[in-house]
């Protein structure tokens, strides 16, 4: 027999960064983070789990491609789904797996990813959270989703946060055990739905300095980031939580765009210097900088990753629109701009 469960989860996009880790085996941050989770259909993760008896060895396929689970972050995922399994009854198929049962039993795992690999698309995000969730239903673990999260959260950090929908917050927590270290819904995906996220690819080559270890690099040699972390962060994530509570789009927008300038700025203050965004990359924030100031008030907020993509994110339909044309006219697709884009949130735009 076998036993199969498919599940879909999208990824993030933090609007407060995360960068930097207290512990790097638990995966516990230095400072709180806030992210928007996409609309499933964009840009998500598919995974489907299977057991079955006939399994000598628990393996996965990313993108159809074989890939090894040696990895200590795959490893703490499975054991801490594994510890929590309970019975499993499906009448109708006959099958009857007893808590007891799920240490001998190996799991296979196939995933798809609708996006690039590591182009700082968050695709760790997605990818963990999938995982995790998956073999929840699996195993029929009964945890609630914010302990599923610090689960994911040894995964990669951020899959912590796409366990939720709509606004999310992720408590970097105090414990060293990293218990209280887990995201929390801040508001739910219908509180806001006007918003309109773009994603400019501007690059979907694999990044050179993975969010790992540039952020390794960064705890240990940038006065900057230790400033941000204790000093900016907290007064931030404050204001943060009070613009998404009151949909004040100009704050928003504000916080998201500095923090996004600071999280790269604290890239340059690394030693050696870390270069996520490319000319282009520039080119669009000072695009953006400019039509925002033009008009007295913010009307596009962006955001860059671990990467030289541009999250732009619109008030209203009307100003995405708007901002689609734009983009297209003062960046059209060429040869070293590899320029195209994503709609999020409206397929009718
Ligand atoms: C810039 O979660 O990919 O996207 O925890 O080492 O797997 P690990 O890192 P990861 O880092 C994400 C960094 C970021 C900011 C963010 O998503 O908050």
């Amino acid at each position: 027999w076998i036993l199969m469960v498919t599940a879909q989860t999208p990824t993030n996009i933090a609007v407060i960064k995360y960068w930097g880790k207290r512990d790097e085996t638990l995966i516990l941050p230095i400072n709180d983070s806030i992210s928007v989770t996409l609309d499933p259909e964009h840009l998500c993760t598919t995974t489907t789990v299977a057991v079955s008896p006939s399994f000598e060895s628990d393996k996965m396929w990313l993108n159809g491609k074989e890939i090894s689970l040696a990895g200590g972050r795959y490893q703490s995922c499975l054991r801490e789904i594994r510890s929590r399994a309970n019975d499993v009854e499906d009448e109708e198929k006959g099958i009857s797996i007893k808590k007891q049962d799920w240490d001998k039993l190996h799991v296979h795992i196939a995933s798809f990813n609708n996006f690039p690999t590591a182009a700082g698309l968050a695709s760790s995000a997605a990818g963990f959270a999938c995982l995790v969730y998956s073999l929840a239903k699996l195993m029929n673990v009964k945890e609630e989703q914010g302990k599923l999260s610090a689960i994911a959260r040894q995964g990669s950090g951020s899959a912590c946060r796409s366990l939720f929908g709509g606004f999310v917050k992720w408590i970097m927590g105090n414990e060293a055990n990293g218990s209280d270290s887990m995201a929390v819904q801040l508001a739910s995906e219908t509180h806001w739905d006007d918003l309109v996220i773009i994603i400019a690819v501007v690059s979907s080559r694999q990044k050179e300095t993975s969010s790992t270890s540039g952020m390794r690099e960064s705890v240990d040699t940038s006065p900057l980031l230790h400033y941000r972390s204790k000093e900016v962060v907290p007064k931030r994530i404050l204001q943060m939580e009070e613009a998404i509570k009151t949909r004040d789009f100009p704050s928003f927008a504000k916080l998201t765009c500095t923090d996004s300038n600071q999280f790269h700025a604290v890239c340059l203050d690394t030693s050696p210097p870390i270069f996520y965004m490319n000319d282009t990359s520039h080119r669009i924030i000072s695009y953006m900088e400019k039509w925002n100031r033009s008009q007295g008030t913010p009307q596009v907020a962006y955001t860059f990753d671990a990467g030289p993509n541009a999250v732009l994110i619109a008030p209203n339909r009307k100003v995405a629109t708007l901002l689609l044309q734009r983009l297209l006219f003062y960046f059209p697709p060429s040869a070293d701009t590899d320029l195209s884009s994503f709609v999020i949130g409206d397929k009718s735009l």
